[in-house]
């Protein structure tokens, strides 16, 4: 499918996908969200993807939402306007439920709705002189669509401070709040995030999805209201095709082969 925002490349069941709009600093606008969407709806029901690699082109990850178009919102009827913040909160919400592995390639700045992508991502690597930010009140705006996926990553405490300042900090800082997973020179990015795709690509693929969808189901409960839906999530994983040969493949000492069962 042609993009005019995006650029996307697979090679075997990993999927490189580039936010393409360099000379706004991938700045997200109405046509990103809605490509954005239609990417994510696509490869939702693509189980031949496994691992997908979300980075942006130029200088910078991405700068947030398109203050371009934002500003223009004032020229918006309400209901236009909220119709609007609902596809972008249909966005983050397909992003963050993808059954492959979402990772972020994060180099330059992550601002913004930078960061809320960040906060999508199941793993992130950042390059040592990338910033951060939830700068939305620097412009008299609020983290609002990105709220509860910052705040799962990073927690209240953090977001209390990063939300209400609007500051902006470094890589070492987001590794700390648990927004970044690992942080390294620039130069080595690409081969840390080859290094994570390898993880993914070793582990059980239908493995995988089931434990990003029981992260999500057990995720603020107390274990004793989840203690039955664990039982029953690994009672049937345990005897399925894929983990039959995942624990058959390590107990003959031979690489498992992995098939991706729908
Ligand atoms: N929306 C729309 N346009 C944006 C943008 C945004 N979020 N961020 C940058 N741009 C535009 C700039 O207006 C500029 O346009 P111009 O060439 O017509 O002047 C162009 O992208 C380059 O931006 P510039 O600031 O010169 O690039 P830089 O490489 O020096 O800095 C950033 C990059 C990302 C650090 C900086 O652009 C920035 O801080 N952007 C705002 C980030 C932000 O607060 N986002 C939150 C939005 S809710």
């Amino acid at each position: 499918m042609p993009y005019r925002h995006l650029r996307t490349h697979r090679s075997g069941s990993v999927e490189y996908l580039e936010l393409n709009r360099p000379e706004v600093r991938n700045a997200l606008s109405d046509v990103t969200i809605s490509e954005l969407t239609a990417w994510a709806e696509a490869v939702a029901v693509d189980r031949t993807v496994r691992a997908v690699v979300l980075s942006g082109a130029g200088k910078v990850f991405c700068a947030g939402a398109d203050l371009t178009w934002f500003t223009a919102m004032a020229r918006y009827t309400p209901d236009e306007n909220l119709r609007d913040a609902r596809l972008g909160a249909r966005m983050f919400d397909l992003l963050d439920t993808l059954p492959c592995v979402l990772i972020g390639r994060i180099h330059g700045a992550a601002l913004g709705g930078g960061s809320g992508l960040a906060s999508v991502c199941d793993i992130v690597i950042a390059a040592d002189d990338a910033v951060f930010g939830f700068t939305e009140v620097k412009l008299g705006i609020m983290p609002a669509m990105i709220a509860p996926y910052a705040l799962a990553k990073i927690g209240r405490s953090a977001a209390r401070e990063l939300f209400l300042t609007g500051t902006r900090f470094a890589a070492q800082r987001a590794r700390e709040i648990g927004l970044v997973h690992d942080v390294v020179a620039a130069a080595d990015l690409d081969a840390r995030v080859e290094h994570s795709v390898a993880e993914v690509l070793s582990s059980g693929p239908d493995a995988i999805a089931e434990a990003k969808q029981l992260l999500r189901d057990i995720w603020h409960r107390p274990p004793r209201e989840v203690q039955d839906l664990m039982a029953q999530s690994i009672a049937a994983r345990r005897s399925s095709a894929e983990a039959q040969e995942g624990m058959r493949a390590f107990l003959e000492k031979r690489p498992p082969d992995w098939k991706t069962v729908l």
